[in-house]
């Protein structure tokens, strides 16, 4: 799904630019007769306050960031698709009368109004049908993604500025389908939820056979853990960050560090049940065979097993480059293991090419 109407399709290779709030990570894949083939993969760090909460506060900083993995990487091509989440993105499903997709097109526009908490005017919006009229009720189910326009708006400056052409711009959620989709085939009827934990936001998103039908973003990622360590051993932001990931040996005591860590792991699994418990108590038979970890602070220690204990779903850390073949230079499996998790959302975006719906 993307939210801009380019008139022909020409599949030609473009770049995929994940732009989270802790660093962009970029991913080039090309398509050959064996499947996918990964060409280029880079990752840059941003400083903290240079995009907060999903929307780009210093548009120089993020802009020059991006140049300069671009040309790190030696990227050619022009064409860009990156994705956006957080409170700028809207998603629900919606029951609509069954009609044709240009008709539901159409009517979308006047009908989105009572389920978006902006005016119309504000927002791109776009849909993917998840079944037509399956029980022959008149009714079929919509998801409605609407996204401000705004933010949309400095997105594309930013990556204009880098000297690119965004031909899509996606939802994160969408991204984690397209990732999922290449890497799990889809067993009929299994139904798999995607949790990505970045650094300012949690993602979920629930996949039946293959559809994404309920997403939730929480407001919560690394930072809290990062703040969590900086109020419990009383350091930097910069300090509890090195030592979150294990980075730095601290002077100081670092008895309480399990401690911290483990306060926001448990509250982060508790939010992530509370989210999956509203979706299966609005479905009727619903259940989730198996959660998928993806996401920078899926790499804390110890999360997945207290997501697997709270929830009592089986919790499995999602492998993107899982059916992909490598050919980038410098990495062998430890190492593509490692950054593995970084990558969920971006490999998604890479399936993705100018034109595409
Ligand atoms: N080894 C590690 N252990 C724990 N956390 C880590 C590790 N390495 C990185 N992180 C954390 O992962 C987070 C970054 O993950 P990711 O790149 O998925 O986030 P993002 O896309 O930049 O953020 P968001 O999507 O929330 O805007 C940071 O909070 C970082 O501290
Ligand atoms: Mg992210």
């Amino acid at each position: 799904m993307d939210l801009s109407f380019l008139p022909f399709s020409k599949k030609r290779d473009a770049v995929a630019l994940d732009i989270g709030s802790s660093s962009i990570k970029l991913v080039q894949m090309s398509q050959t007769k064996q499947g996918w083939e990964l060409t280029k993969l880079g990752k840059a760090d941003l400083p903290p306050e240079a995009i907060v909460d999903g929307s780009i506060i210093d548009s120089m900083t993020v802009t020059n960031t991006l140049k300069e993995l671009m040309s790190e990487h030696g990227i050619k091509v022009k064409d860009s698709v990156s994705s956006l989440t957080g409170h700028s993105v809207i998603i629900k499903k919606v029951s609509f009368p069954a009609m044709a997709e240009e008709e539901l097109a159409e009517s979308i526009q006047w009908e989105a109004e009572q389920y978006i908490p902006f005016p119309v005017s504000e927002v791109n919006i776009d849909f993917q049908i998840l079944g037509a009229d399956i029980e022959g009720r008149g009714q079929m189910d919509v998801m409605l993604v609407a996204v401000k326009k705004d933010v949309i708006n400095d997105y594309t400056t930013v990556i204009n500025e880098a000297g690119l052409t965004p031909v899509v711009i996606d939802v994160d959620s969408f991204a984690l389908e397209n990732m999922m989709e290449i890497n799990y085939p889809v067993t009929p009827g299994e139904t798999v939820a995607v949790v990505n934990v970045g650094a300012s936001i949690t993602s979920i998103s629930v996949i039946v056979s293959g559809l994404t039908i309920f997403t939730r973003s929480i407001p919560m990622g690394g930072n809290q853990f990062t703040e969590e360590i900086q109020r419990q051993l009383n350091v930097s932001f910069k300090d509890a960050e090195n030592l979150k990931i294990g980075r730095s040996e601290a002077d100081s005591d670092m008895t309480s560090l399990p401690a911290a860590i483990d306060t926001v792991s448990t509250n982060l699994a508790f939010e992530v049940k509370r989210s999956l418990d509203f979706f299966l108590g609005g479905t009727q038979g619903a259940y989730v065979n198996k959660i998928y970890l993806s996401g920078g602070s899926s790499k804390i220690e110890g999360l997945q097993l207290l997501m697997q204990e709270k929830t009592g779903i089986p919790v499995e850390m999602v492998y993107p480059f899982k059916n992909i073949e490598i050919s980038v230079k410098g990495y062998d499996d430890e190492m593509l293991k490692d950054v593995a998790p970084f990558f969920g959302v971006a490999v998604g975006l890479a399936t993705r090419r100018f034109g595409d719906r």
